[in-house]
């Protein structure tokens, strides 16, 4: 159970005592009742997929795009149901939130028993012991042989927002380099670190100065870890006085930009670069964290301990949250009043994302997720000689982070976005949900819950196989 809910035994105690609020017979429950009543009517009226994206149509930015054209009504561990009742096996976990499945037990009773107790001070109001206590969680989780710190913020985002911040106060440099095809969120100091322009930064220019890019080393695109370290010292060279740049930026397994690993020897040659000049480490967690590749970190996988780490999603199974942890000395260059938000650490979220961490130790999700990975590899390889001979390429990844390219075929390895493209849609059709990734956006990435049975695992791969039929004779 998490640490929210034994903070304060004595609040524990009296909470448990009091009568629940909603089945209190005063007058004022007796008001509250029938107000929360209309509140879920008016969220869940039971309309049709159909009708539903009408209204979204109507009401929502179309800036927000979605990938499936249909609406959750509920959910559990691997599977979901829409508003019409048709169920699907989830693949793609919110966009790798949810390495312990939706609604995981543990993480919802700890939502809970907080909920309870207080939903909301401001950590930078009235303290509480759940921020403290995650913070000391992922002090002791994250790679490194030195003493560490952490800060608890919303979004991933604004995670990588602040351990720049945090590397800026610490070296006194404005510099960060980040990488071709990296992504590190939305917000226009992030935006400016991504490396992909569709869909992402389009129209929204300009950026902030002071961010350079070197190229990611993919040796299958004729980017080796060679002439990747080249470029960076060449950049050095033209554009980034290595004295004048704070941080280096990079995902250990390229999220969005495809699901790339870094090999360990550029992250080796990185530490090393990045020693020499008194420049920070930064590794970008947030896809790759808490148990996706099969350690806590991916880039555990490399040997190599960064200065900060950023953190978010699979953090907490479902509820936003997202951190920075790194190198006590450096997280604390940052003036008192310098860090934090209003919402930031919410103690809900920080007490679910305690119980995630627990399950993913409890139930053994690390192995799970290497063992996860070599199954779909397998199966990936053995579904592509048979289905689509030719055109199901590079499956690669770490653990059970993992993607599969489309191609036209294998001479010249062209992207085939439209087939990724209708292999989605059709596995949707089909009770699928999957979702694409790459700078040509033609790689299927694996993000299924790492909690989810063999025999879901199985359906799953089966409706691919008979979505990628499909896609070929369409
Ligand atoms: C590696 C990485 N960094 C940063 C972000 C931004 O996180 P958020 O969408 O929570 O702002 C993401 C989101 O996908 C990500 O994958």
């Amino acid at each position: 159970m998490a640490t929210a809910t034994k903070a304060n035994p004595k609040k524990t105690a009296a909470s448990k005592t009091r009568t629940p609020r909603s089945t209190t017979k005063t007058t004022a429950a007796k008001t509250a009742a029938p107000r929360a009543a209309k509140a879920a009517a008016v969220v869940q009226t039971g309309g049709s997929n159909a009708a539903l994206l009408k209204r979204r149509e109507a009401a929502v930015a179309r800036g927000v795009a979605s990938a499936a054209p249909v609406f959750a009504a509920r959910a559990e561990n691997s599977e979901l149901w829409d508003v019409e009742g048709n169920r699907y096996i989830d693949f793609a976990g919110g966009i790798a939130v949810l390495n312990t499945g939706h609604r995981h037990p543990k993480v919802i009773a700890a939502a809970k028993a907080q909920e309870d107790l207080y939903t909301h001070t401001s950590f930078q109001v009235v303290q509480y012991e759940p921020y403290v206590a995650l913070a000391e969680k992922l002090n002791a989780l994250a790679p490194g042989d030195f003493a560490k710190k952490s800060l608890l913020v919303t979004t991933g985002a604004e995670a990588v927002e602040n351990a720049v911040k945090i590397a800026r106060a610490a070296t006194g440099r404005p510099g960060v380099i980040a990488f071709s095809g990296g992504y590190h969120g939305r917000t226009n100091l992030t935006l400016g670190m991504t490396g992909k322009v569709n869909p992402y930064k389009k129209d929204f220019g300009p950026f902030p100065t002071d961010i350079f890019r070197a190229p990611f080393p993919d040796a299958r695109n004729g980017v080796t870890v060679d002439d990747a370290l080249k470029a960076l010292q060449t950049l050095f060279l033209t554009d980034a006085d290595p004295s004048r740049v704070a941080a280096i930026i990079l995902e250990p397994v390229l999220g969005e930009g495809g699901y790339h690993p870094v090999p360990a020897e550029m992250w080796q040659a990185l530490r090393a670069i990045c020693d020499r000049h008194g420049i920070l480490l930064i590794a970008d967690e947030i896809q790759s964290g808490f148990g996706r590749t099969g350690k806590w970190f991916a880039i555990e996988h490399s040997g190599v301990a960064p200065d900060l780490i950023t953190v978010a999603k699979s953090m907490a199974g479902g509820y936003p949250i997202a951190g920075v942890v790194g190198r006590a000395d450096v997280m604390d260059a940052a003036a008192p009043g310098g860090l934090g938000g209003t919402y930031g650490g919410n103690p809900v979220a920080c007490a679910a994302a305690l119980a995630a961490i627990e399950a993913i130790e409890a139930e053994g999700l690390l192995a799970r997720s290497i063992a996860l990975g070599e199954t779909f590899r397998a199966r990936f390889a053995d579904i592509g000689a048979r289905t689509a001979p030719y055109r199901m390429w590079d499956i690669r990844g770490l653990g059970g982070m993992l993607a599969v390219e489309f191609v036209t075929d294998f001479e010249t390895a062209a992207p085939d976005a439209a087939l990724t493209k209708s292999v989605i849609a059709h596995a949707l059709k089909r009770g699928l949900i999957l979702l694409a990734c790459g700078m040509h956006g033609n790689a299927l990435r694996i993000m299924v819950p790492l909690t989810a049975s063999d025999a879901i695992i199985e359906e799953g791969l089966a409706i691919f196989e008979a979505a990628l039929a499909d896609a070929i004779a369409a």
